[in-house]
């Protein structure tokens, strides 16, 4: 690590911070610093078992799962103006501005004390991708796809029964549109930097999990 030189002999301290310029933003976390955050994001479909097989991590990893869904529906029910706005995108199935899913991530990041991080259902597009490496300046170490045919995705959401306000037909038929739309282009972006470890969902999720452990064990 480069360490910044001191300012020079006889450089009053006034003169010295005027020639240091603008505050430097923190320099990035050796490769090997156990505090350097790590990433793996969570992507698949709307219904392929991201939330599922992230609870499975969480008990044998000890990793924290952040799930942009599960913040962003938490946050829906503040009764803000912003949390109004929230509800009102998830119920059509369009996706939330990014500062705003961001800054959740980002206090849950914070608040969680750990270092290394799942996340959930998130980027989900272009605009997502960009400003997350932008404002944290971390890039996944990889991303896990659950690739999973629409109709099985469509009978599991409509099985869920957790009362969510989008796992409903039309709402999912949306959801659906938009996954190929925005979502779908971020993993072909991660694609081509060789980064995505494509899962086929449409199995068991104890046969899914068998395949996804393997890939944390060096994590
Ligand atoms: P996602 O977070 O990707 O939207 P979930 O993990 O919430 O998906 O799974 C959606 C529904 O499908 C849940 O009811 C879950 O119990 C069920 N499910 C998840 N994985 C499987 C699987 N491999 N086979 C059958 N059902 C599954
Ligand atoms: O991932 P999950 O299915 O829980 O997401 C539910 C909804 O939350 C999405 O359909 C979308 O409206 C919103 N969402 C978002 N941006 C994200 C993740 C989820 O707008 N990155
Ligand atoms: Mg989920």
């Amino acid at each position: 690590m480069t360490v910044a030189e001191p300012p020079s002999a006889g450089c009053a301290p006034a003169a010295a911070a005027e020639l240091a310029g603008p505050p430097k933003a923190t320099p990035p976390k050796a490769k090997d610093d156990p505090t350097r955050h790590k990433v793996v994001f969570v992507l698949g479909g709307p219904g392929s078992g991201k939330g599922t097989q992230s609870a499975r991590l969480v008990e044998e990893f000890g990793v924290a799962h952040l799930s942009a869904g599960d913040l962003l529906r938490a946050h829906m029910k503040s009764g803000s103006p912003e949390g109004q706005m929230v509800a009102d995108m998830i119920k059509n199935g369009q996706i939330v501005p990014s500062h705003v899913t961001i800054s959740l991530l980002q206090r849950a990041m914070d608040e969680s004390g750990k270092h290394k991080f799942l996340i959930d259902g998130f980027p989900r597009n272009e605009e997502n991708r960009a400003s997350f490496e932008k404002q944290t300046g971390i890039s996944p170490e990889f991303v896990l796809f659950f690739d999973c045919p629409e109709e099985v995705m469509e009978r599991r959401l409509l099985g869920r029964n957790e009362g969510r306000t989008d796992d409903n037909i039309e709402t999912i038929r949306k959801r659906f549109h938009v996954f190929i739309d925005s979502s779908m282009p971020v993993i072909q972006y991660y694609d081509a930097l060789g980064k995505v470890a494509r899962i086929n969902a449409d199995r068991p999720a104890e046969e899914v999990y068998t395949e996804v452990r393997r890939l944390f064990m060096e994590f």
